[in-house]
């Protein structure tokens, strides 16, 4: 069974419930009178601003592959799908959805945000999925309760923030005492690398959109060169993923949003603590070999990852 489209929700603003208009077309604050209308089933609590370029991104490639999916949600969450089963699960900067569908059809209770109106690809994604409802939110600012969900994670979104330690401390006030949170951000690179990425990002933000898209399927058809693949792409970042489609989307997500921060475990490992988190597990990457987890190890792999899950004290 859907879940009404109101369960749960509160006002970002007042944290009162909110009400389902007569017309069934917004949510309407009793508290503050504010209304957020709900588009395509979808409640709506921002506009887009410099999160735009994801909508883009997740309603125009399709990169859910279910099988690769279930593999990563375990390797960069610490929770096996065995333990989902009837948990309330906040999938926080959702994009279009492929791990609210692995969750969701583990048996969890899912709600999904993220700014981008990659919501919509992310509710076509789990149609037919029971217990899963999308918000279009800022995650600084949730129509949540706090303190009410089992199990929160987030892949790869914080860092797009402009304040990442912002979004993390939000969204960790979300997590049930007991529950557990696991985050994935971008790792912080050799200075050389950083520097080098940055000077290139400061121009391809800067690019319009569509001259983007097709400097990055050129990328794309490197990115399936053996050897180049794995070489080059160390120095400049674009996809090595089996699938075309995702190449072009990956290299995209890396190239257009306008803020991508790197992050160290140390740095990590404090917020964790300081927000209230123990038993904290560092998660390893997914892939294995003895050069690779070299490379990882000397923070040399670029669009590798910090990665830690925690249990919230009582
Ligand atoms: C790289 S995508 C990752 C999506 C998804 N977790 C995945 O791995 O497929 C990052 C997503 O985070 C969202 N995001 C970043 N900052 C956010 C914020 N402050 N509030 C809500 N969503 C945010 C973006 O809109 C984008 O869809």
């Amino acid at each position: 069974m859907t879940e009404p489209i109101a369960c749960g929700l509160l006002c970002p603003q007042t944290a009162e419930p909110l009400d389902l208009n007569a017309s069934g077309q917004s949510l309407d604050c009793p508290g503050c009178g504010r209304s957020y209308p709900i588009i395509d089933g979808i409640p709506r609590f921002v506009g887009q601003q410099h999160l735009a370029s994801f909508s883009r991104q997740w309603n125009r490639y399709d990169v859910a592959h279910d099988a690769e999916d279930r593999a990563t949600f375990e390797a960069k969450t610490g929770v096996a799908l065995t333990e989902l089963e009837g948990l309330r699960v906040l999938d926080a900067g959702c994009g279009g959805g492929r791990y609210s569908k692995v969750a969701a059809a583990a048996g969890a209770r899912v709600i999904g945000a993220d700014h981008s109106t990659a919501v919509e690809k992310a509710r076509a994604l789990c149609a037919g999925l029971p217990h899963v409802q999308f918000v279009q939110a800022d995650l600084k600012l949730l129509p949540l309760e706090h303190e009410s969900f089992d199990f929160v994670f987030s892949i790869g979104v914080m860092h797009h923030d402009a304040a990442t330690r912002a979004v993390f401390d939000a969204v960790a006030r979300m997590v049930k005492s007991g529950g557990r949170y696991a985050v994935w951000l971008y790792r912080r690179n050799q200075w050389w690398q950083e520097r080098l990425n940055t000077a290139l990002r400061r121009r391809t933000t800067n690019m319009p959109v569509e001259r983007l898209e097709r400097w990055c399927r050129r990328a794309a058809l490197l990115g399936g060169v053996p050897v180049v693949n794995k070489t080059l792409n160390k120095l400049v970042n674009f996809s090595a993923h089996p699938s075309f489609e995702n190449r072009v989307c990956d290299t995209f997500d890396w190239y257009a949003p306008q803020f991508q921060h790197h992050h160290t475990l140390e740095e990590l490992t404090a917020w964790f603590s300081e927000a209230g988190f123990a038993d904290l597990r560092i998660l390893p990457p997914e892939k294995s070999g003895r050069l690779y987890r070299w490379a990882y190890a000397h923070n040399l792999l670029i669009g590798s990852g910090v990665n830690i899950m925690g249990v919230k004290r009582g």
